[in-house]
């Protein structure tokens, strides 16, 4: 592969950085992930915005601006003949002699690469996936999209192990989010029940685009928290992801959602967000 380090394009195996990057040291810094479909990157927009949201927040400095990123993210496709798949993308704050504290003119650290992925006609999408809940054992800033992931890495090694596609986290009994993706039930009268945004998920761009369109399927929002058993008792139950896009949740905790199979608001509102973001 090509990769794209600090305004470079190189070969994978020739990229280096530095051991003292606080991205490796500390989990100091954030990340992006866009999908890629027919060689074009998807919901674009909204991720240079969440972007730059996440790094001011924790004051990074994007080093380059979020035009030139999109223009190297599109090289990194054309270099690497990526049609189908992910970007990735990592913005630290930079390397220096290990101190919690940091210099102020420290120069951030920004990686990009491609990943081959096949998001479209997964055997997944007929079949739905499956979820396992876990509590949510995050801090409070889950807004902020972070490269401290362990607690969803430990919460996907136990879905993985009861053999699940997704972990769903539960804090006082209500659904937050999933490990990497948004959650969400469908109730009998169409209403689409997901958290309105907060401190407490990761403000979703797959879940930014797919709101708009939601009226076109049939379904009406209601953005509050919704407990794991309503997730049980639903008529449908989905998960939003850049790489999912809109994805039937068919079985939770090992106990068929609806009728275990994926429904059909779920099927008409993924089928919009793909004619819509293509
Ligand atoms: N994860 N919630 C969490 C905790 C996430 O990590 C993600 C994305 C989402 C969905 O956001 P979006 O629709 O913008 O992808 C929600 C990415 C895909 C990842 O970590 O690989």
């Amino acid at each position: 592969r090509i990769v794209y380090l600090n305004g470079e394009f190189l070969p994978e195996s020739e990229a280096k950085l530095s051991i003292f990057d606080r991205g490796f040291l500390f989990g100091d810094g954030i990340y992006e992930v866009t999908s890629v479909i027919d060689g074009k990157l998807i919901d674009s927009d909204l991720h240079m915005a969440r972007l730059e949201r996440s790094a001011g927040e924790i004051d990074i400095p994007l080093p380059i601006t979020t035009q030139q990123v999109v223009e190297a993210e599109r090289r990194l496709i054309k270099e690497n003949n990526l049609t189908e798949g992910l970007i990735y993308l990592q913005l630290t704050r930079g390397a220096e002699d290990r101190n919690f504290l940091f210099s102020d003119d420290l120069a951030p650290t920004l990686v990009m690469f491609p990943q081959v992925k096949k998001l479209i006609g997964s055997p997944q999408e007929a079949i739905g996936l499956s979820v396992k809940s876990v509590p949510d054992q995050r801090w409070a800033r889950r807004d902020i999209k972070s490269v401290c992931l362990l607690p969803q890495v430990m919460a996907k090694r136990i879905a993985k192990a009861e053999g699940c596609d997704e972990a769903w986290m539960i804090e006082d009994g209500f659904v937050t989010e999933g490990a990497s993706s948004t959650a969400y039930i469908i109730s009998a009268d169409k209403k689409l029940i997901t958290r309105g945004n907060s401190n407490k998920t990761l403000p979703g761009c797959t879940r930014q685009a797919a709101l708009q369109l939601i009226e076109e399927a049939g379904l009406t929002l209601e953005e509050r928290p919704f407990t794991l058993q309503e997730a049980l008792d639903a008529q449908e139950a989905v998960l939003t992801s850049a790489g999912n896009f809109v994805m039937p949740v068919t079985k939770i905790d090992g106990k068929p959602v609806g009728d275990g199979k994926p429904g059909p608001l779920v099927k008409r509102l993924r089928e919009l967000y793909l004619e819509n973001a293509m």
